[in-house]
């Protein structure tokens, strides 16, 4: 049985007719796909077959699919960006691939060769380059997904699965500059525990938020604000990692994340802004564990220069206020146009749009 697919085995099946190109001024994310479509079956009597690249069609699976049940999936998310050179370009995704992996493994769903997966994704964005919008903002957004489609109703590892990848174009996050973000502190429930899944990219993880969204919203914040535990430890904003900018006693700098300790998606995005951080002279980056106390002590002192969630949609997310108990505190980020959070934003766009030569590209 083959414990990978190959890349060189792919059986590409192009459409005879595409489907119109959306305005890209008016992209809502997630809202378009381009024409094609990547699947892997994988059986344990067979193991992984030949990747497919074919028109987007609908899947059809059992009804008694574990995925259908008990929600056997997970996903990523990446993007591909086209230069101001008309290059196309991915950003650091073997990250992306190192996390499906490690992912896959948690969910015991079948795993395969990071890098021939990243070879079969290069393949759909070649098909579909027209896709990949001509654009200083809009890129293509990639969902690599693997679920269990084995149809019986057993708590139990899946022996049919079915690995796929869609793209379509998603438009800037911020159409017309930075949109700051109030945040709900929830203080009961929470997205992840030790031990559990929140280091992981499980689909399983996000239905439940939405709920609390929910309450966010109710309360006038778009996002909440994850706390974990008795002493109400910051974990994440919304779907992205959170950053912390802090003036220190000694009049320093600080850039608090908090680390990898099960409780935190390892993003992509979280570790490129540790990365280019750590490069910079007047910031020092700490992974470490930070409260809503000490946070709220920190924008009370007026040392909490800036705040903002990092993720592969947004880049970058200012928050302009936190709804905790009741109080709402403002934050001094949108004071100076948050000139740390638009730093990194531009070194990352950089990047990315290939404006600054770097390791972290891959050409498609
Ligand atoms: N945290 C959560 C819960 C996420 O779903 C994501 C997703 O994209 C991130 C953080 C940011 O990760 P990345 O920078 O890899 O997009
Ligand atoms: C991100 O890219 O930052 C996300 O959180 C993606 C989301 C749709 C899961």
């Amino acid at each position: 049985t083959a414990s990978t697919f190959r890349a060189a085995d792919t059986i590409v099946k192009k459409t005879e007719r595409g489907n119109p190109k959306p305005d890209p001024n008016k992209l809502v994310f997630g809202a378009t796909y381009s024409d094609h479509m990547l699947t892997i079956k994988h059986t344990n009597k067979a193991g992984w077959g030949k990747p497919v690249i074919e028109p987007l069609t609908d899947l059809k699976i059992h009804p008694g699919a574990k995925v259908l049940h008990y929600a056997t999936e997970l996903f990523e998310g990446m993007k591909a960006y086209r230069g101001d050179d008309g290059k196309i370009r991915l950003f650091r995704p073997d990250l992306n691939m190192k996390r499906m992996l490690s992912t896959a493994e948690r969910s015991v769903l079948p795993t395969f060769d990071g890098n021939e997966l990243l070879e079969c994704i290069k393949k759909l964005v070649q098909v579909d380059a027209e896709w990949v919008p001509r654009s200083k903002s809009s890129t293509l957004y990639i969902r690599p997904t693997l679920i269990g489609t084995e149809p019986t109703l057993g708590v139990a590892a899946p022996s049919e699965s079915l690995l796929f990848v869609v793209t379509g174009p998603v438009g800037p996050y911020f159409p017309t500059g930075f949109k700051p973000v109030s945040l709900l502190a929830d203080t009961f429930h929470c997205r992840a525990f030790p031990g559990g899944m929140g280091a992981f990219k499980a689909g399983s993880n996000y239905g439940p938020t939405i709920y609390v969204n929910k309450l966010a919203q109710e309360q006038g914040c778009q996002q909440v604000l994850w706390l974990y535990g008795e002493k109400r430890y910051i974990t994440e904003v919304g779907t992205m990692n959170v950053f912390m900018c802090i003036k220190n006693k000694k009049g320093g700098v600080e850039l608090v994340t908090p680390p990898l300790n099960g409780l935190i998606l390892p993003g992509v995005t979280r570790q490129s802004i540790i990365d280019l951080g750590r490069t910079w002279k007047d910031i020092t980056v700490s992974e470490r564990d930070i409260t809503i106390d000490e946070l709220l002590e920190a924008q009370q002192d007026n040392r909490l220069l800036e705040m903002f969630g990092a993720g592969t949609a947004a880049i970058v997310c200012p928050v302009e206020r936190i709804v905790y108990e009741g109080k709402s505190y403002d934050l001094a980020t949108m004071d100076k146009g948050a000139p740390i959070t638009s730093r990194f934003h531009d070194e990352i766009v950089d990047i990315q749009f290939g404006r600054k030569p770097s390791k972290w590209t891959v050409d498609v």
